[in-house]
């Protein structure tokens, strides 16, 4: 079995993201979203540094109906994000400025808090 020593550490970051890429948030364009949202952090330079952000694509997360769902982690916010802008306004509100983005949230876990 192949082995790599970079698959023995956590990289770093502040924040995991979680993009859901179940079928019905694919069916909801979550595969395109997923690159914009990657070029979009790289541009912050937020891509597994320490102030940045380890990318996670998921299976089904489970509201379905309200996807494509990204949840945002330890801050246990929860959002829907339909298109290229609404992931720009997560990136740069939340995921840079560490501020919730009201508008785009269906829902956030007692406890969770964002930095600002
Ligand atoms: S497929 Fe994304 S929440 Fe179910």
């Amino acid at each position: 079995m192949p082995s790599d020593p970079a698959w023995s550490s956590i990289p770093p970051h502040a924040r995991q993201v979680f993009l859901c890429t179940g079928p019905r948030c694919v069916a909801r364009g979550s595969l395109a979203l997923w690159k914009t949202l990657r070029r979009e952090l790289l541009k912050h330079d937020r891509i597994e540094t320490p102030e940045g952000v380890l990318l996670t694509r998921t299976g089904c997360q489970f509201p379905c109906n309200l996807g494509p769902v990204l949840t945002v982690y330890p801050d246990a916010c929860w959002y829907r994000v339909r298109d290229d802008q609404e992931v720009k306004q997560l990136v740069d509100g939340h995921l840079v400025a560490g501020a919730v983005v009201a508008h785009l949230l269906i829902g956030a876990r007692a406890g969770g808090s964002p930095d600002a």
